[in-house]
């Protein structure tokens, strides 16, 4: 089956991020939030992104205008009918989730191909809210999407093979460098990225060094973009504790348990950049400095 149309559902930071690149590939791309502020929110973020490569020089005006030719927004559902992939991006809620996929197996026809971009709940629980699971995979993107090179593909025991497959190429084609991952808890990305993230969190807790002196440490020491805090706060503290608490109820492992620090931090509405508080103040956005702990 060839993709010619993709849908995207969520128009947030993920979503956007997934539409654009949708169609940049080349394919006539609808993504759907469910308030007109939302989607103009997310399809203003799109525009930015490609003025900038325009501005770079890396994206030409033509392909711009293509690209804006290719991607439609919208609030409706109903407007997924004829996508011969969804991509769904929205809130990390399994009952949303199922809710949704089930909405979508009945309007769309039965060779449409399903994926979720959740970053931790198990692909299969979702899968199973319609009657295609075979038809069904994770497509799980990272953030900044755009910047990004991976996706990771992963395959439910109830995915088909060649379903997968054509994900996979789907993948490639996205110019994405996509890998193969099974259904299990936070994949392969997470599975190893959040015990590093909350150990980070227990290292200051016990006084190991500061939060700079530790984002310094594995910044220059280990050649990552960003030390542990500033991704903690670059991802959300709330999104990284979600994930945290599903992988722990999957593997009951003390390394995949929240540090009390952490959930504190939540609690009080810290949740990193996109809260202006996080480990780091954002008062100033240029020039975050380390929060008094
Ligand atoms: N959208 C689009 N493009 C962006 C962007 C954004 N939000 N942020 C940065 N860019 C582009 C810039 O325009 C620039 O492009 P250029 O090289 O063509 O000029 C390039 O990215 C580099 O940006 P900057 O020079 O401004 O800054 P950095 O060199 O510090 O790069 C970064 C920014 C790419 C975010 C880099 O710091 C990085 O790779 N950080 C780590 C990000 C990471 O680990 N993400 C994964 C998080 S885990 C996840 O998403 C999984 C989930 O399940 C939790």
């Amino acid at each position: 089956m060839a993709i010619a149309k993709v849908g995207v559902v969520g128009c947030g930071l993920m979503g956007s991020g997934i539409a654009q690149v949708c169609a940049q590939a080349g394919f006539s791309t609808v993504v759907r939030e469910v308030s007109a502020e939302l989607l103009e929110k997310g399809l203003k973020g799109i525009e930015k992104n490609l003025g900038r490569l325009v501005e770079k020089g890396s994206l030409t005006e033509a392909a711009r205008n293509e690209t804006r030719r290719r991607l439609k927004g919208t609030t409706s559902v109903d407007d997924l009918k004829d996508c011969d992939v969804v991509v769904e991006a929205i809130i990390e809620q399994l009952p949303m989730k199922r809710e949704l996929f089930g909405a979508l197996d009945k309007l769309c026809p039965p060779q449409t191909i399903f994926a979720s971009n959740t970053s931790s709940l198990p692909i299969i629980e979702i899968a199973a809210s319609t009657k295609r699971p075979q038809r069904f995979v994770g497509l799980h993107f990272f953030n900044p999407v755009p910047v990004m090179k991976l996706v990771e593909v992963v395959k439910t025991v109830a995915t088909d093979p060649d379903v997968y497959e054509q994900m996979v190429a789907f993948g490639g084609k996205l110019g994405k460098t996509p890998v193969r991952a099974n259904d299990g808890g936070g994949f392969i990305v997470n599975r190893l990225l959040v015990p590093y993230l909350l150990d980070a969190v227990r290292a200051l807790e016990e006084g190991v060094g500061s939060i700079v002196d530790i984002d310094i440490s594995m910044k220059l020491g280990c050649g990552y973009p960003m030390g542990p805090f500033t991704l903690l706060d670059f991802v959300g503290l709330d999104t990284t504790y979600y994930i945290s608490q599903i992988m722990f109820d999957e593997f009951r492992e003390k390394r995949f348990a929240s540090p009390p620090l952490l959930k504190r931090m939540v609690l009080a509405g810290w949740n990193g950049r996109k809260s202006g508080r996080g480990f780091y103040d954002y008062s100033d956005p240029a020039n975050p400095k380390p929060m008094e702990l």
